[in-house]
């Protein structure tokens, strides 16, 4: 028989149908039960006059049902499940596949469950609806995204996620060749070269929903292992455009996607880095009105950063110990062109072309005008102290760009940390599907997981005495 959602269940008033979905719950009242069923679409409640039916069936069981949609007497309507004005009477129940028990309960909002628990399970944990409504939420904030910059002519283009190693800023996920042992890939920490040169392949305007993948300390807005950015990459243009096009784009799509909130001001405030620091104590100020409404959003663009700061231990990938500078970016952004004399007198006084979206006190994006003369490229590897080794390193992309490359630049939201703070979510775990533990341990599958003797050897890689953790390989 013909499916019928449960949602639209309300326009058969009189008629059989049948639904499928889970048992969400059941209730018994003497003979007569009362079994609430789920579907994506909302709750159902059926109503079991025999009390036969209810004797097959346990909680989140996956059954079809048909029945006859009938409406509720006004004082039995319940404004709080889609189907309110209605309920269902069973004539035929079948059981699709049984459920044990579920380990937590599934009709709360679950924060108060212990998170490897939800993790582990996290096939379960999803079928709550604030997870469901999430994950809507992002499917619809990544179609949007996409019809609006493919309507603006940006191409779509997908980047390779085998890579290779350059120091750009966090640790590498680095993949061992089985085709050149002793030789490795690298996960990208973002498209950022492939991005470049696809500029300098001449695409104009790129965008890419990019699994970005680093391995860093989490936090709760950072996460440990894979995320997800919106990257744009624009040729011809200059820091103005690339924060136009950003603003609209995100100003529209909340007004369509989360028409409750609204934006303190329009348009955003553009902030100079020195004044923020100043004013705020913060690169990423809080510039919300009351921050006790829940449905206020501050954007605000910041510019005007220095392109350099002093080297500290965190920049160990970059030439520590043999320079003073770091760059706050990252080593393509272009110095403003104003100060680009300074770069050999004061480096630490040239601002730098970029620009970082903040929202609610969070960074959501980063960018900027990219270097596209090769001379000033190699001066600020100079300044970051990078040896000839580390040069060597982009000596592609210096290649690339003695073939006419265009002056271009670009940003990366992150779409976790948007939806994290949009959402008001306290983590970005509750944005993510299958998200990764703080110890780096996945959802579901349990990985990193050790490999077997022969996939080592296959590979040339031995395991160095001492570092091995006690886990069971795998079949
Ligand atoms: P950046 O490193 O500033 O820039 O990253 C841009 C945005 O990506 C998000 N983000 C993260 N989200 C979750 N977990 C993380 N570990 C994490 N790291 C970054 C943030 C951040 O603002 N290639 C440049 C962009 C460019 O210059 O165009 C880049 O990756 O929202």
């Amino acid at each position: 028989m013909k499916r019928t959602i449960i949602k639209d269940t309300v326009n058969h008033i009189g008629s059989t149908v049948t639904v499928s979905g889970w048992v969400h719950s059941v209730r018994k009242h003497g003979k007569i039960a009362f079994l609430d069923l789920r579907d994506r679409s909302g709750l159902i409640q059926a109503v079991d006059l025999t009390g036969k039916a209810v004797e097959k069936v346990g909680n989140e069981y996956a059954v079809e049902v048909t029945g006859l949609i009938k409406k509720r007497p006004e004082k039995m309507v319940n404004p709080k499940i889609i189907t309110g004005t209605v309920e269902m009477e069973i004539r035929e129940l079948t059981v699709y596949s049984k459920s044990l028990e579920p380990p937590f309960p599934l009709d709360d909002d679950g924060y108060r469950i212990n998170e490897e628990t939800r993790i582990k399970y996290r096939y379960l944990d999803l079928r709550r609806q604030r997870m469901l409504d999430n994950l809507l939420l992002r499917s619809r904030v990544t179609t949007y995204i996409r019809n609006y910059l493919t309507g603006r002519d940006f191409i779509e283009v997908e980047t390779p996620i085998l890579t290779k190693t350059t120091p750009e800023g966090a640790r590498d996920f680095i993949v061992p060749s089985r085709l050149q042992p002793g030789n490795f890939y690298a996960l990208p920490q973002s498209p950022q070269q492939y991005k470049q040169l696809l500029m300098v392949a001449g695409l104009e305007k790129y965008f890419q929903i990019a699994r970005c993948f680093r391995d860093e300390d989490p936090r709760h807005d950072r996460a440990y292992g894979e995320f997800t950015q919106l990257d744009i990459e624009m040729s011809f243009v200059q820091q103005e455009d690339i924060l136009n096009l950003t603003e609209g784009l995100f100003t529209e799509m909340v007004g369509k996607l989360f028409p409750e909130k609204h934006i303190s001001q329009k348009p955003w405030p553009r902030l100079a880095h020195r004044d923020v620091l100043k004013k705020y104590g913060s690169d990423k100020p809080d510039l919300r009105r009351d921050r006790k409404d829940k449905n206020e959003l501050a954007f605000a663009w910041i510019i005007d950063f220095p392109l350099f700061k002093e080297q500290s231990q965190d920049d160990f990938f970059y030439g520590s110990g043999r320079a003073k500078f770091a760059p706050s970016h990252h080593m393509f952004t272009a110095p403003h062109p104003e100060d680009i004399l300074l770069l050999k007198t004061d480096p630490l006084k040239v601002r730098g072309q970029q620009h970082d979206l903040v929202l609610n006190g969070y960074e959501v994006g980063g960018g900027s005008v990219r270097i596209h003369e090769p001379q000033i490229q190699e001066q600020v590897f100079d300044l970051i102290g990078f040896t000839k080794e580390q040069k060597a390193q982009f000596e592609h992309l210096l290649t690339a760009f003695k073939y006419g490359v265009p002056p271009h630049g670009g940003i990366a939201p992150g779409i976790d940390r948007f939806l994290m703070t949009v959402l008001g979510e306290p983590s970005l775990r509750e944005v993510m599907a299958f998200p990764t533990l703080s110890s780096g341990q996945t959802s579901v599958l349990d990985a990193p997981s050790p490999v077997t003797e022969a996939q080592l050897a296959e590979l040339g890689i031995a395991i160095r005495a001492g570092k091995k953790k006690s886990k069971k390989a795998h079949g």
